[in-house]
């Protein structure tokens, strides 16, 4: 399917970010976005990359009484001589597409998919940030906008893929957080949306988080809805720890998000020589190798926050430092060395990123 193409005139354009050290997360948007329609029995239509837009929605659209909404998040990145890459795009495309399935919307078509996003970012090239941790955070969702207030799957959606140039996912950059463990409140359940990525899972987070904000903290360190005692993800990222010799890691038994940073850590840390287990694992053990001195690390991963360090635990009233609250030595590593592949800074050994321009002089959009 053909992708049309309306461009901005030149003066409606924005002035681009003047200092990338103040980027922060999903705060700017570029000129341009992608959308495409679709409607039950006509399939994917109208695909087209135009002016950046409010949306017009019938105030019956279904995703905004029913929440059928589902989106993604990837990044392009800059390389030193002005290639740009996109990192493992296939395996958002392939979550979009389980996300979609099971929130009984219709799956994006793979090729209408990438080909938008590379056209999307080309287009967009100049927004690319050039400093050191910037990259092009690209937002892919789609929303059930039939007009209907009866609860049924909608016969009309729409998908739009936003970029935006991004810097750290928490202000305070590569440093550590501090994680609340909340017994109260659960993220996902067997059987529910947990492995998915749903707005509906972010919006049940809120309350847990602004109580773990109000306390102090960075986020939310999620326990199992059945029993509260299997560690599942922390806020908006997977979680790792090193106990011993060993980095482990919840397994995706159908209540976390599958990270593609996740796979990529997993995947990389093995690779680096390092013992990696996907298994559970209880708060209660983490406590415990806290109070034995095996507790060596904890680290979130994820798109937005890549690899960050957790320096705090709070569980039952009760503060429990990691590594003396410092960034420790394999998440610095794996942080590092994820960044160098996605910057084609480093060879490549998984073959993860695509070069979707190659270096050289910028051409204008
Ligand atoms: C990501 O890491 O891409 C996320 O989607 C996390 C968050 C910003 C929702």
């Amino acid at each position: 399917m053909e992708i049309k193409i309306k461009k901005a005139p030149l003066k409606k354009r924005k002035a681009k970010p003047a200092d990338e050290s103040q980027l922060g997360f999903g705060k700017i948007f570029t000129d341009h976005f992608f959308n495409i329609k679709y409607k039950e029995g006509r399939g994917w239509h109208d695909a087209i990359i135009e002016p950046y837009r409010p949306l017009q929605l019938d105030p019956t659209a279904m995703c905004l009484h029913y929440g059928q909404e589902i989106f993604e998040g990837l990044k392009a990145y800059r390389g030193k001589n002005g290639e740009i890459y996109l990192f493992r795009p296939a395996e958002n495309i392939k979550r979009m597409a389980a996300s979609a399935e099971r929130m009984c919307m219709p799956p994006m078509d793979e090729e209408i998919f990438l080909n938008a996003l590379k056209k999307l970012v080309i287009l967009e090239q100049d927004w690319i940030p050039r400093g050191a941790g910037t990259s092009m955070y690209i937002r892919p969702t789609m929303i059930a906008t039939e007009p209907a207030l009866g609860v049924h799957s909608a016969s009309e959606y729409l998908f739009f893929i936003v970029v935006g140039p991004v810097g750290a996912y928490y202000p305070q950059g590569f440093s550590p957080t501090k994680m609340y463990v909340s017994e109260e409140y659960v993220r996902a359940t067997r059987g529910g949306t947990g492995n998915i990525k749903a707005a509906i899972n972010y919006a049940s987070s809120l309350y847990a988080s602004r109580i773990a904000t109000k306390m102090g903290y960075t986020q939310v360190l999620w326990l199992d809805a059945l029993e509260k005692k299997y560690i599942e993800e922390v806020g908006t990222s997977n979680i790792f720890f090193v106990i011993g010799d060993e980095l482990i890691t919840p397994p995706l038994a159908g209540t976390i998000l599958p990270g593609v940073t996740r796979d990529s850590v997993i995947k990389l840390a093995g690779y680096l020589g390092t013992k990696v287990m996907e298994r559970p694992i209880s708060i209660q053990e983490v406590i415990s190798a806290s109070e034995n001195g095996s507790l060596k690390e904890a680290f979130a991963s994820g798109t937005a926050a890549i690899v960050s360090p957790v320096g705090q635990l709070y569980f039952r009233n009760k503060e429990y430092l990691i590594n003396g609250g410092q960034t420790g030595p394999l998440a610095e590593k794996l942080y590092n060395e994820i960044l160098q592949i996605q910057y084609g800074l480093k060879e490549d050994p998984f073959g993860w990123r695509i070069k979707i321009r190659d270096g050289g002089k910028a051409k204008k959009g």
